[in-house]
């Protein structure tokens, strides 16, 4: 039998940099002048996703982000976002390849705008692909017996 998982995107950061924004875009294909804290979690049904599977998107807080960051080996795959490109005259791909080297983990790199709804479809496409088609170790060596 064909197993069907579920995919879990959550969304992780620093303050302010734009994690309910991005989902509120991605939902509504409208920049939000005003969000909440949070976005309420989302179920998009499997037909209307690239992959067919189907996508939880979740809102963490800095709190869960910061747990998150503090656990020794997640081994889920990572995507690194760089929100907010309308307000940067050149590509940040400088900063990002050196970060990209060093954690293998990150899967793929992507800029975007929640506010000019730039690569915001791609982004989340990217997240369900690295779920289901990973390219990088998806164990740590931490957690073998
Ligand atoms: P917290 O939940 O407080 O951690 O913030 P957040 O990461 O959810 O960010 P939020 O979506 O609340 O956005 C923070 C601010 O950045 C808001 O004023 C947004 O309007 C603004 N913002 C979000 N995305 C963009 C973007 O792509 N471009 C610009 N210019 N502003 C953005
Ligand atoms: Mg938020």
């Amino acid at each position: 039998t064909k197993m069907r998982k579920d995919v879990r995107i959550l969304l992780v950061g620093e303050p302010k940099v734009g994690k309910t924004s991005l989902i509120m875009s991605l939902v509504s294909e409208e920049f939000p002048d005003v969000v909440p804290y949070r976005a309420e979690e989302i179920t998009i049904p499997a037909d209307v996703t690239p992959e067919r599977v189907p996508t939880h998107i979740v809102d963490y807080s800095v709190l869960q982000t910061v747990a998150y960051r503090n656990a020794a080996c997640s081994g889920v795959p990572l995507i690194l976002v760089g929100n907010k490109s309308d307000l940067v005259e050149h590509s940040s791909m400088e900063t990002i390849l050196p970060i990209m080297n060093q954690h293998t983990e990150i899967e793929t790199c992507v800029e975007c705008s929640a506010k000019n709804l730039k690569n915001i479809s791609e982004l989340f496409y990217y997240a369900q692909k690295a779920v289901l088609h990973p390219t990088g170790p998806l164990y740590c060596p931490e957690q073998k017996e």
